[in-house]
């Protein structure tokens, strides 16, 4: 287990317990739910072992690991389901997806948005079929057949990192594979004289991988899935390098005005979301967190961290400190941020770090 990977399973740890506390489903298409917290702005996220997933998202399942260059999602024993989600709800947007889906036999990764009222818009991989992606959508959880539709694309999925992109406004949705269109639903398209299938409120990004090929699962998921997965083969790796999200609403939050689930009856609320702010201030509260550490705990973390990571801190450190000096303002004009980013991860491992030593002592 690397440093990153310990990291992030401590915090995936202590977001799992927290979920297991407070998960609350509440079903809008029957009772009256909170407001969903919106994103409201554009984001991207690029992952590395630098660059962490931030309190935007939860890990709901398993861990996250973290590559020089991606997250990274394993499947390494029986049902192991590596997943998270983010804590911001998109009402309709645009939002793209740089994926390398893991190989193997009963291997599923997936990309997926879906809202309180299960509506869903997926992007699924095969780890056996590594030339195709399936685009599949649904309206209110209702299973439909021919929802789901398989491409052959140019390229293997499992090999490198392809740009999937969904553009999903309330007339139209759009699957694009590396700039190329794949699939196109109109709303009317899902729609017919006894209603409408057609997905429009307001979705959560799930990232996850499952092993639809286990044994325990129904013949027809293990056939679809490409056989029974082979445990003893794996780990089965899911990399996602960059994940960008544009909310086409801005507002703070959106909430369900009755219970018809459809787009006329999401309300806005006006506002800044919470999700931005945290997004404006997560790198300046870090830094901030580090600069108020005293000197003691700074040298423990150097100790701690022992080796050639130590003097990388120490370095991007030093140059961070007498940054700051210059100003906030213009270290924010830097036009640096891949280093603004690295080094704040640095600093919250540091934390983490800090933390450790404290409850050793
Ligand atoms: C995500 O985890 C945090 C704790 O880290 C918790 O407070 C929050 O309720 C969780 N959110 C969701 C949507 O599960
Ligand atoms: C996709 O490729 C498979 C063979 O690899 C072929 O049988 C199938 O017809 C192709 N589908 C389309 C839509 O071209
Ligand atoms: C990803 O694909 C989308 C859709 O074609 C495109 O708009 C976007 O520019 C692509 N992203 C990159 C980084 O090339
Ligand atoms: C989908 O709807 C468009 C118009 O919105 C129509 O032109 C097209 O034929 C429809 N396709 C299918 C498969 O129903
Ligand atoms: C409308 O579409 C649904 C789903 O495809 C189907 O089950 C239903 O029979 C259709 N109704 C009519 C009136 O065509
Ligand atoms: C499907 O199920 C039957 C009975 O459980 C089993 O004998 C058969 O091997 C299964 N087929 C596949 C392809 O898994
Ligand atoms: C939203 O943020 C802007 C700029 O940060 C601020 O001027 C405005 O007062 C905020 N609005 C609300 C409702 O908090
Ligand atoms: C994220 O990665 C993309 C593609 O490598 C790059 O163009 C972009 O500048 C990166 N963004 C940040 C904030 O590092």
């Amino acid at each position: 287990m690397t440093r990153f990977s310990l990291l992030a399973a401590l915090l995936a740890a202590a977001v799992s317990t927290v979920n297991a506390q407070t998960s609350t489903e509440c079903q809008p298409l029957t009772h009256d739910c909170p407001a969903d917290p919106a994103l409201g702005t554009s984001h991207t996220w690029n992952f590395s072992s630098n660059s962490l997933l931030d309190s935007t998202w939860n890990v709901t399942n398993g861990a996250v690991d973290y590559t020089d260059s991606s997250l990274k999602l394993s499947i390494q024993k029986k049902m192991d389901s590596p997943t998270f989600k983010s804590n911001f709800y998109i009402f309709f947007g645009r939002m793209e997806y740089h994926v390398q889906a893991a190989p193997g036999h009963g291997v599923i990764s997936s990309v997926v948005l879906e809202s309180d009222d299960l509506d869903e818009i997926d992007w699924e991989w095969v780890g056996s079929e590594n030339t195709q992606v399936q685009s599949n959508y649904y309206g209110k959880g209702i299973t439909l057949p021919h929802t789901g539709q398989t491409h052959n694309i140019s390229g293997s999925t499992t090999d490198a990192f392809h740009n999937y992109t969904t553009w999903w406004d309330k007339d139209k949705l759009e699957w694009w594979y590396d700039g190329q269109l794949l699939r196109t639903l109109t709303y009317d398209n899902a729609t017919n004289s006894s209603g409408t299938w057609y997905p429009q409120t307001p979705m959560t990004i799930r990232v996850g991988m499952w092993p639809g090929g286990d044994p325990s699962e129904p013949n027809g998921t293990i056939i679809w899935a490409g056989g029974e997965i082979d445990y003893n083969a794996g780990p089965y790796n899911m990399y996602v390098s960059q994940l960008s999200a544009q909310d086409f609403s801005t507002g703070k939050e959106y909430s369900y005005n009755g219970h018809s689930g459809t787009w006329q009856s999401i309300n806005v609320v006006a506002g800044n979301s919470t999700a931005e702010a945290t997004l404006n201030t997560v790198h300046e509260s870090l830094a901030q967190k580090w600069a108020n550490l005293s000197s003691g705990s700074k040298i423990a973390i150097y100790a701690s961290a022992g080796g050639v990571a130590a003097i990388g801190l120490m370095v991007l450190l030093f140059c961070c400190i007498k940054q700051r000096r210059v100003g906030k303002r213009e270290w924010n004009v830097q036009n640096n941020k891949f280093m603004q980013e690295r080094t704040e991860m640095m600093n919250m491992q540091a934390e983490w770090r800090q933390k450790g030593y404290v409850e050793m002592k």
